[in-house]
């Protein structure tokens, strides 16, 4: 039977990118059926809330979507649909592998790490206010509740994928309540349940000075909600870039597979968007149906989809982001011959 997907291409480059995935995933011909809902400037468009009832009930009833990215504006208007829809569904897990991939030249060729952001509490309480006229604040949030399911989700990540070591960033020097929290809440973790993986923390600074000097040396990072939010696009910049990051927010009763990157307003509408992140957010969702839900063929597509774009990228097929000269479409023709 067809397993129900929600489907929300979001806006700016989402819908070029989320039609070029859309493409090869039928060519891969995966048993899926597909629940289009809207979110973002589109839905706000359609004269729909920018995170309207309905999407998040599609999700709920579908148990996992498939998401392009939603523009959020800087300094003023709604607050991110982004953060809006994690918070509704808890998605409380955002995990993204970082690796290089082939015909991709960078200046490592040894990273494959994966981050685990928090993604439901931290700075992005949305708790902000004027005090004064001149005088703002913005509350952090960490719940004891919050840290250790974070902590429990990538302790069991590490263990089901044969991770070997998981390091926490943290500012506990300085947010020594918040940071502290986190930091006390994957130690428990670590010596009571797992202490077979090997643990390591690093004051956040000082462990993005070792990221970018040797990633070889990193397994799995777990950050806390900003931290992780940042340091995802720095760990893109050692393989290549946000067109080849992809994600998922995890929570206990649903699953969204996004990329990394944003609308990219300023190459939107042009056909020069690399929909590669995207279409591995989709191999990551077959997976997914494979491993909870015994879905053989979906895995056995993604195992195939993934072949297919790593010859693409063997043989030189890229989009401009990369230094080729593919367009969306054209990249997405080329996995396709690929299968
Ligand atoms: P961005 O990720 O959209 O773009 C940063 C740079 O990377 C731009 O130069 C863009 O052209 C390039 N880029 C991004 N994705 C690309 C792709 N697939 N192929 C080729 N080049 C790509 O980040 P930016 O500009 O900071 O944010 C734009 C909007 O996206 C904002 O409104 C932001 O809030 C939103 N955003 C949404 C996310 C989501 O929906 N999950 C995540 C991150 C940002």
């Amino acid at each position: 039977m067809a397993h129900p997907v929600a489907l929300i291409p979001g806006d700016g480059i989402g819908p070029e990118i989320t039609e070029a995935v859309l493409a090869v995933l039928n060519a891969a011909e995966v048993d899926l059926e597909w629940h289009r809902c809207q979110a973002g400037l589109a839905a706000l468009e359609a004269g729909d809330p920018v995170m309207p009832e309905e999407t998040l009930e599609t999700i709920r009833r579908c148990g996992i979507a498939l998401k392009g990215p939603c523009t959020t504006p800087v300094g003023e208007g709604f607050a991110s649909v982004n953060v809006q829809l994690r918070k509704a569904l808890s998605l409380y897990a955002a995990v993204r592998p970082v690796r290089n991939l082939p015909g991709v030249t960078t200046r490592f060729d040894n990273v494959d790490l994966v981050i685990v952001r928090e993604n439901t509490e931290g700075l992005y309480s949305g708790i902000e206010n004027e005090v004064v006229p001149g005088l703002v604040t913005r509350m952090k949030v960490a719940t004891e509740a919050g840290c250790e399911r974070i902590a429990h989700w990538a302790f069991r990540y590490a263990t089901r994928r044969q991770r070997r070591k998981i390091t926490v960033f943290h500012k506990a020097n300085i947010m020594k309540m918040t940071d502290g929290l986190f930091l006390r809440a994957a130690e428990h973790v670590h010596k009571h349940e797992y202490p077979n993986i090997e643990y390591e923390i690093a004051i956040i600074d000082a462990g993005c000075m070792r990221l970018v000097q040797d990633p070889g040396q990193f397994d799995i990072l777990l950050l806390e909600n900003l931290y992780g939010d940042v340091v995802s696009d720095l760990c893109a910049g050692l393989v290549g870039g946000l067109g080849i990051v992809p994600g998922a927010n995890f929570g206990d009763d649903a699953a969204v597979f996004e990329a990394l990157h944003g609308s990219a307003p300023d190459i939107a509408g042009q056909g020069l968007a690399n929909p590669l992140a995207l279409l591995m957010s989709a191999v990551m969702m077959l997976n997914y149906l494979g491993e909870e839900c015994d879905d053989d063929e979906s895995a056995a597509a993604g195992a195939r989809i993934r072949d297919a774009y790593d010859r693409a990228l063997r043989e030189g097929m890229k989009t401009r982001d990369l230094g080729g000269e593919l367009s969306t479409a054209d990249f997405a023709e080329a996995v396709i011959a690929r299968l």
